[in-house]
């Protein structure tokens, strides 16, 4: 399902010799004997995941589903990305999905929302909140301002049934709300960080939404769940992965840009970025996770990739068969002189686009290439692509002797905004 090639990585080291170290981390990854082993419930997710919860999330998304034409996601971080990469990675930029997905809750940028506003208002809509903490500024400002929309347009009852809360069993704000008012709940488990979420309710309810087989994509996360459970570096590619995006930072590469073929990969992107970069970047360590979607970014980027200073390192994520594909057609004039691609698919030509530039950027650019390859994007692939970066983010950000599960420095802006919002108590 998916491959790692690392004859294009310019490693200056054998791999092999990480071996005895990554067997070491295997072990504490799986006996939970790390720093921050409270968060490692997402190694076993995929066997263990609560059966009756994703039942709820299945009906509860057929009905509303029935109900309403936009869904309203209303999440931040971890909280939305990985449900955005699914359903754009699965369903495409321009879906034709029943129900239309929207993002709110990730930013107070008041345009963004006001237009929003201006969008649902003549649509039957509904909100999922998501929020892990349930006091997550950008989330509750917009779900206060769409949930008062909703009541207001038609009435409590109904905006009771059309929102969903996702967030702590127990405790928070949102919690407290969604009791009070009725809402259908489902849980962000104890064990799990936002950025490890999307294959539970986080991800799991927001992605039923968008008619997406969940049954499938936690099967293809069990599927990885098993084949990565190996302590090989050597027959484990997930770990291959890990450890050489690693041995690149040693060799004086500190960013790391991730490279797709497809734009409907782009928040598959921003997802790693999170996963990666909230993981690693602490303590003055970790590689800065950057992204690319090629070949349109080839002619905005790719001056520097090719030429520019030394920095970085690519990881291209290469998806084998298409979704769709077309061929160019012939054209009897020929005045674009474009006849010698006639009959070529045009992801023949992409494939061929890829294979050029790796080339120039390895060959004459000298710059590493990680190749990742999957076989196709589909609800299964994207289930096990998931627990394959998930279970590389953790070995890499150990081997680099940090805790790969918190994020201590995000507080930082939130204290002074506070401050400066006269937020009680701060
Ligand atoms: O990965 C993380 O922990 C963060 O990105 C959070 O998911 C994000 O800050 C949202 O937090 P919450 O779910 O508490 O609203």
């Amino acid at each position: 399902m998916i491959k790692v090639d690392l004859s294009h990585a310019k490693l200056n080291e054998d791999i092999a010799s990480y071996k005895d170290k990554v067997a070491e981390i295997h072990e504490m990854i799986h006996n939970k004997t790390g720093a921050g082993n409270d968060f490692l419930g997402w190694v076993d997710l995929p066997t263990q995941y609560d059966r009756e919860e994703v039942a709820r999330i299945k009906a509860k998304a057929k009905s509303l589903s029935e109900e309403i034409d936009v869904l309203l996601v209303c999440g931040i971080g971890g909280s939305y990305l990985g449900a955005r990469a699914a359903i754009e990675a699965i369903n495409g930029l321009y879906p034709t999905q029943k129900v239309e997905i929207l993002y709110i809750g990730n930013t107070f940028s008041s345009t963004y929302l006001a237009q929003i506003k201006e969008y649902v208002k003549d649509k039957e809509f509904g909100i999922n909140v998501i929020s892990k903490s349930g006091t997550t500024t950008e989330t509750s400002v917009a779900f206060r301002i769409f949930k008062e929309m909703l009541e207001q347009t038609k009435g409590k009852e109904v905006a009771s049934r059309r929102i969903v809360a996702t967030t702590d069993a127990h405790k928070g704000a949102l919690k407290t709300l969604a009791d009070k008012e009725g809402y259908e709940e489902f849980v962000v488990p104890d064990d799990i960080g936002g950025r490890f979420s999307v294959l539970t309710a986080v991800g799991l309810f927001p992605i039923a939404m968008a008619g997406i087989d969940v049954d499938e994509m936690m099967k293809g996360a069990k599927d990885a769940q098993d084949k990565y459970n190996n302590a090989d570096l050597m027959t484990n590619d997930a770990y291959k992965y890990g450890v050489a995006r690693q041995m690149l930072n040693k060799q004086g590469y500190p960013a790391e840009m991730f490279v797709t073929y497809e734009l409907q990969l782009s928040n598959v992107a921003e997802w790693w970025k999170q996963l990666f970069g909230e993981s690693e970047g602490k303590e003055g360590k970790g590689v800065l996770p950057h992204s690319a979607v090629f070949s349109t970014d080839l002619h905005s980027l790719g001056q520097f990739i090719q030429e520019g200073s030394k920095v970085l390192f690519e990881t291209v994520f290469k998806v084998e068969k298409p979704q769709l594909d077309l061929e160019v057609p012939s054209d009897e004039d020929n005045l674009d002189n474009l006849n010698y691609l006639a009959g070529k698919t045009v992801d023949y030509v992409n494939k061929k686009a890829c294979e050029g530039t790796i080339d120039a950027h390895v060959n004459v650019g000298g710059v590493p290439n990680i190749e990742i390859t999957i076989d196709e994007m589909n609800a299964y692939s994207f289930g096990y692509m998931v627990y394959f970066f998930e279970k590389a983010c953790a070995l890499s950000v150990y081997l680099l002797g940090v805790n790969p599960f918190n994020q201590p420095g995000v507080e930082v802006y939130k204290k002074n905004m506070f401050k400066l919002l006269g937020k009680p108590g701060y």
